[in-house]
């Protein structure tokens, strides 16, 4: 595995642990090497050094230190600009070194964890050192991070140069809410079951409403942060790839193609958002001071790198319907924001009311919604949420739930979300990985409200304090459909 820009905080933070968790589950053995290049004026044992920190730092206790031992001891660096013939020079050495030491036998993962100016530019260069060109039974893949492209026309134009030096099957493009458990296991809960998928419907959802709430600010990202905003920040790709997975149909095999296939039709049937509509039905906010776990914290223009009169939104709730023969109708409320009170994200799916209020008659409380909702994070769980009958003589219902919690079946592990993702994209299987034309049909779904925005045409940018739900007139845009969010 070659990491460019193995110096970054994506290295130590996620890659690493997470080669480490696979070498401990045995899920890669003695045939992995990791090399990385990066600008930086870090020895490689200094390197090693602070690979072996962060993953003391992580996991503690538990960690087995002959392992991570091994694993620190076959990283070698080319600390190099992207440029240097030199560095490549270098690169190519260590390759053939490992495929002598480790018989990696010319297999080699490519990881880009750099900035994304570089993506196009480093994968140009790895083709031209022929080190996309694979041998009999060899492989040579490329994993890119978001963001990939910042509107439709930058993501086409990058993937068609990508294309132009790379073919389609070499380029693993990751969605890292795809290495979560809980959204992996949607496509189980929906098409492993018979009993959900018949009243997976418009007949029987009356609407979805998929939350991804933080409770941290920018942190240490504003210079990115406030050249993205919200919108681009998650929408078209986290929140779209929510929304896929829930509305998607049944793909005809469980196969990459089949799946992304699916995937990008629910994507496509999203009508553009008139942006005429844009004021109501897209809803952008920002924060300001608040207080969150009774700390007081900075708004959205004193934190660093950030522009002091920024209009860069930190909260976008919005509507999007899904005009398939499954859909049609049923509206899917997507919201997302930083600074709010706590962390939680949830797709949850809304029934219809039963036809009659058979008990309204006798005294009992009105039916309240049904609701199956998925809780991706940090809480793991699914839940049917019903109406019960309260135990006694009187009539009386009350809300009940139905829960399953992942870490009841199948115990809490120490996961990054990253160990599955590069184990396909080591074994090649793409399935958990987005192809172009699903990052496009994202970045489609979108680009009318970014054009609207630009014209300055949206609704006006609203002010939340920081720990709140977001932006009051994020309720307005449910309540005009007579309907509310739920509870964060
Ligand atoms: C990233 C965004 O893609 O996803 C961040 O750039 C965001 O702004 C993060 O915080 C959220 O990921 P997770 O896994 O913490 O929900």
């Amino acid at each position: 595995m070659v990491i460019f820009g193995i110096t970054g905080d994506l290295t130590a933070r996620l890659l690493f642990p997470a080669l480490y968790n696979l070498a401990h589950d045995h899920y890669v053995g003695e045939q992995i090497a990791i090399a990385g290049f990066a600008l930086g004026d870090l020895t490689e044992q200094k390197l090693r050094d602070s690979l072996t920190e962060s993953l003391h730092h992580q996991f503690g206790q538990q960690i087995d230190p002959e392992l991570v031992k091994k694993l620190v001891s076959r990283v070698r660096f080319v600390p190099s600009d992207f440029e240097s013939a030199e560095g490549w020079q270098k690169l190519h050495d260590i390759l053939s070194d490992f495929d002598r030491d480790y018989k990696t036998a010319g297999n080699y993962l490519f990881y880009l964890a750099t900035a994304p100016d570089f993506f196009l530019p480093v994968v140009q260069r790895l083709a031209h050192e022929g080190l996309l060109n694979a041998g009999n039974g060899q492989w040579r893949r490329v994993i890119i991070e978001k963001p990939f492209g910042h509107d439709l026309e930058s993501a086409h134009q990058l993937s068609r140069e990508l294309l132009k030096v790379a073919r389609q099957d070499q380029i693993y493009l990751i969605d890292h809410y795809l290495g979560k458990e809980t959204v992996q296991n949607i496509m189980v809960f929906r098409f492993a079951n018979g009993m959900f998928e018949p009243i997976w419907n418009r007949r029987y959802v009356d609407h979805v409403q998929i939350t991804v709430a933080e409770s941290l600010g920018v942190e240490h990202r504003g210079r990115y942060y406030d050249h993205t905003g919200a919108l681009r920040d998650m929408i078209p790709n986290h929140l779209a790839q929510l929304l896929a997975l829930t509305a998607m149909e049944p793909p005809s095999s469980f196969s990459a193609n089949a799946l992304q296939n699916e995937q990008v039709k629910v994507l496509e049937s999203v009508p553009p958002i008139d942006p005429e509509d844009c004021e109501w039905c897209v809803v952008r906010g920002q924060y300001g001071r608040g207080m969150i776990d009774h700390q007081p914290v900075p708004g959205y223009h004193e934190e660093e790198y950030v522009d002091p009169n920024s209009q860069t939104e930190t909260y976008v709730a919005l509507k999007f319907m899904v005009d398939t023969w499954r859909w049609a109708g049923v509206p899917f409320y997507l919201r997302t924001g930083k600074r709010l009170g706590k962390r939680y994200t949830e797709i949850a799916i809304r029934f219809r009311n039963p036809p009659l209020s058979l008990f309204r008659r006798s005294g009992a409380t009105l039916p309240q919604p049904n609701h199956l909702v998925h809780a991706i994070q940090p809480q793991e769980n699914i839940s049917v949420e019903f109406v019960g009958k309260v135990p006694g003589p009187v009539l009386e219902t009350r809300h009940v739930n139905m829960h399953f919690d992942y870490s009841d079946y199948f115990g809490v592990a120490n996961r990054t979300g990253y160990e599955t993702l590069l184990y396909d994209a080591m074994i090649g299987d793409a399935s958990l990985f987005k192809r172009a034309d699903m990052i496009e049909a994202g970045w489609a779904i979108v680009q009318p409200i970014l054009n609207a925005w630009g014209a300055n045409r949206g609704g006006e940018l609203h002010e939340y304090p920081a720990g709140s739900d977001g932006p009051e007139a994020s309720d307005k845009l449910l309540r005009h459909d007579r309907r509310s969010w739920r509870a964060l």
